[in-house]
């Protein structure tokens, strides 16, 4: 892997986000990590500590706009920033999606991503150029749910596809103060969020694998990665239907588990 100095995730104390931290995680490297879960984000700076990072973390809740603001001006120097922290929840049959969980799927996943690449954006723009005149590297993770609104999801699939569409969109002036900005749309990821899904999950893979593969992509500049490729072009197939279709189809596929993990 090309070598980044300093890293900073949000979310690494599960799934992927803790994945992405051990495998940046390495002699010279700096992490700074942050959670709302103590105990599990120190087992993950453990395990990062072991593997030779200097490791920062913290417990931040990504919806906290100035808390966010303040740890991500302070980090110093930045070669990477992940904005991975993310709930998932969906609704059972067909019933309205109760407004708590609308709005705390907003506040992390879209307005948490904000409270994250904004600061960093900021502060990677100032920062002096490295090779090849990058200042830095910012990765938000969306998902494949960003091509489909699925009924069984509405506010993890608008938010999501808000997050990957605003990444994208804003790629392009990013670039242009050196900082290049990378949407990530996993499929399904075996982590905590999905482990109460009881139907299948075609393309599911571990976390490990799926962090080697979104680092792989963001190193290499692209502006979107999206993985398994294929489920990502079923989505955008499904979801060129019109509406009324793409609804009778997702119906026949279950949801994401209701409960939200707020
Ligand atoms: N698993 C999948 O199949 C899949 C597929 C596509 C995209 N994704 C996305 O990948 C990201 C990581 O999900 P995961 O699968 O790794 O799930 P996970 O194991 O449940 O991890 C979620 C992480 O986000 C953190 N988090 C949640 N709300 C937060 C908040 N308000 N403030 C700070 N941290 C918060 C959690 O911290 P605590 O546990 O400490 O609260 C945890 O570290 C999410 O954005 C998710 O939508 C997942």
């Amino acid at each position: 892997m090309q070598h980044i100095n300093s890293v900073l995730i949000t979310g690494a104390s599960s799934g992927i986000g803790r994945a992405l931290a051990l495998e940046c995680a390495g002699s010279g490297t700096t992490l700074h990590l942050s959670g709302r879960d103590p105990a599990r984000l120190d087992d993950t700076a453990r395990e990062c500590q072991a593997r030779g990072a200097e490791v920062r973390a913290v417990v931040l809740d990504v919806r906290d706009a100035a808390a966010m603001a303040g740890w991500i001006g302070g980090a110093g120097r930045l070669d990477l920033v992940v904005a991975n922290a993310g709930i998932g929840a969906g609704i059972e049959d067909g019933r309205p999606e109760p407004e708590a969980q609308v709005r705390a799927i907003f506040a992390t996943n879209l307005d948490g991503v904000l409270n994250t690449v904004l600061p960093a954006l900021a502060a990677m723009a100032a920062q002096q150029p490295g090779p090849g005149g990058v200042r830095g590297r910012i990765a938000v993770v969306a998902s494949i749910a960003a091509f489909i609104p699925a009924s069984a999801a509405p506010s993890y699939c608008a938010a999501k596809s808000a997050a990957d569409a605003w990444t994208v969109a804003t790629a392009r002036a990013a670039r242009g103060q050196g900082v290049w900005l990378t949407s990530v749309c996993p499929g399904y990821i075996r982590t905590a969020m999905t482990a109460a899904n009881r139907f299948p999950m075609p393309g599911l893979m571990d976390a490990d694998r799926a962090a080697r593969i979104m680092l792989r992509g963001v190193l290499a500049g692209r502006v979107r990665v999206t993985f398994p490729w294929w489920l990502g072009a079923v989505a955008r197939v499904a979801a060129l239907l019109p509406p009324r279709l793409t609804g009778m189809l997702m119906a026949t596929q279950p949801g994401k588990a209701a409960a939200a993990s707020t």
